[in-house]
């Protein structure tokens, strides 16, 4: 612990990178993810785990940020929209949503594009319905979610040909 009454000494890996901060024990890793990096591409909609725009991985996993205390992610490997591209390439998911137009406001897409590529650590090559399925925990008010779908699936065919 530090020496800052109720606090809590956080150590992660954020995007590759270690971060280490002395945190309130109870706030959520969204609000540490906006706050302390200052990663504001971690989008809060619901903050209730119902909308999934706080979506990012921890340790691979799809996670709402909104529900996770950043205790509870400590000493874990965190990553947000901001850790997709390299050096300024776009990763292919990244690429695709903006090729077939699967993002309006773009409130949704962080959450979506982070959700997309836990999928397709899983299943490479995605149905349609198990794209659906894959994304049914991440609402989008704007794009009817066709044009996402159809960007995911792309994304599944660029990666299989190693990106
Ligand atoms: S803000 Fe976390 S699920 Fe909606
Ligand atoms: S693009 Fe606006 S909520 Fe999805």
């Amino acid at each position: 612990m530090s020496d800052k009454v109720n606090s809590y000494d956080l150590n992660v890996t954020v995007n590759g990178k270690p971060v280490l901060a002395a945190i309130e024990p109870h706030i959520t890793l969204l609000e540490f993810l906006r706050d302390t990096p200052g990663l504001s591409g971690t989008k809060e909609g619901c903050s209730t785990g119902h909308c999934g725009a706080c979506t990012v991985l921890v340790n691979g996993e799809p996670i709402s940020s909104c529900l996770m205390l950043a205790a509870e992610a400590d000493g874990r490997n965190i990553l947000t929209v901001e850790g997709l591209s390299d050096n300024g390439d776009l990763h292919p998911i990244q690429a695709a949503f903006i090729s077939e137009g699967g993002l309006q406001c773009g409130f949704c897409t962080s959450g979506m594009m982070l959700t997309a590529i836990a999928l397709l650590e899983t299943n490479p090559k995605p149905t349609e319905a198990e794209i659906r399925m894959g994304l049914s925990g991440n609402l989008c008010r704007c794009t009817g979610y066709h044009k996402i779908v159809v960007a995911v699936r792309l994304a599944a065919e660029e990666l299989s040909h190693g990106r």
